[in-house]
């Protein structure tokens, strides 16, 4: 089956073909960075108006790189929640017209899914069951996958999100946005043990996470350094590497956590922050301790992209699952609510 894909749940204008027997035959991105880069965050209406231009574009590229034509598109999946209400409508309106006008189905796909399965597009994907750690600009959520559908909910932030905490301790630290990956590119100049931060939530039991208090000590201590006549690159360095490495450890702490609650020795971590090289070599060292192995997708597919919504909704579509034609998007949607397959 042969399944076309729409991500416009937030700042990236994703597309993709993607065929059940061949795999992935094309994808194509636009990111909308730089347009909200001078606001410092992302403008939602601004998104809207910039996924209604690239839109076709992007639909007419994927089909050229695949050398396909729009008559052996099967199905198309779009991203319907969650995320921005504007941006996620336009990538509903425009899948559901084509699917309307080309007479095939369409399946909305929940954004969290689609990132959970992302790395089962690599050369070695994870088998079922596994334990997941979602950490996105959104998410950050720990939860146990025993196949599509099948998600057992074990821990979440409580307040800000991973992702989140990079990119607000970035803009207070005067970091560009998306702050992620400019923590981390500053972090490798770092000196390390220069400073050391809490790990927030690691003492007591559990698999919450919080994010805030970090984010809060963060600013104190680049504060108290400027106060101190210390504004200088290598202690914001030395700062964004201390930020870094407690994130990291207080999410390797409560994976391992999870792994030894689940009784599981195989990890999946999706989402933007999953690109973190940093993240990616302290799991891997906890889990080659369990005899255990991590799986995550290609940095590009690690944040939005319609290759993971391709994938997602062509495992739904092959179990027969489709929307009727009305357009309906969820800013908000638990992943537990998904029906297994
Ligand atoms: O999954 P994603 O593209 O969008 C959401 O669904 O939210 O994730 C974006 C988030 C941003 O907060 C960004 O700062 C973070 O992922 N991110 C990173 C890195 N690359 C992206 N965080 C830490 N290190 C990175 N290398
Ligand atoms: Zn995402």
């Amino acid at each position: 089956m042969l399944v076309l894909g729409l991500e416009t749940s937030c700042d990236e204008t994703g597309v993709a073909l993607y065929d059940s027997e061949r795999g992935l035959l094309a994808d194509a991105l636009f990111s909308q960075i730089d347009l909200h880069r001078v606001y410092g965050g992302v403008v939602p209406e601004l998104a809207s108006r910039d996924h209604v231009k690239r839109m076709l574009p992007l639909i007419r590229q994927v089909l050229d790189e695949a050398g396909a034509s729009r008559e052996q598109i099967e199905a198309i999946a779009y991203t319907s929640g969650p995320g921005l209400v504007g941006a996620l409508l336009v990538g509903a309106a425009c899948a559901q017209a084509l699917a309307f006008a080309w007479g095939i189905p369409a399946v909305g796909v929940h954004h969290m899914e689609g990132h959970l399965l992302a790395p089962m597009l690599e050369e070695t994907p994870p088998a079922f069951p596994f334990v997941a750690l979602l950490v996105s600009g959104g998410h950050t959520q720990l939860v146990r996958v025993d196949g599509i559908g099948r998600y057992q909910l074990l821990g979440e932030s409580l307040d800000d999100a991973a992702g989140e905490a990079f990119d607000k301790t970035a803009k207070l630290m005067g970091l560009r946005y998306p702050g992620g990956p400019e923590i981390a590119r500053l972090a490798e100049q770092g000196t390390a043990g220069r400073f050391t931060f809490p790990r927030p939530m690691t003492d007591r039991p559990g698999l919450d996470f919080s994010f805030s208090g970090l984010k809060t000590f963060t600013l104190n201590t680049w504060q108290q350094c400027r106060d101190a006549g210390d504004a200088s690159e290598q202690t914001r360095a030395d700062i964004a590497l201390a930020f870094q490495e407690a994130v990291v450890d207080t999410l390797t702490i409560k994976c391992k956590r999870a792994l030894k609650q689940t009784g599981l020795n195989s990890l999946v971590i999706a989402g933007g922050v999953s690109a973190n090289s940093a993240l990616r070599q302290s799991l891997e060292g906890m889990l080659a301790g369990l005899k255990g192995k991590v799986f995550y997708a290609r940095p590009r597919f690690c944040t939005d992209n319609g290759a993971m919504i391709a994938y997602a909704g062509c495992q739904r579509l092959l179990a027969g699952q489709h929307e009727g034609p009305e357009i309906k998007v969820q800013a908000r949607w638990p992943m537990e609510q998904l029906p297994a397959i």
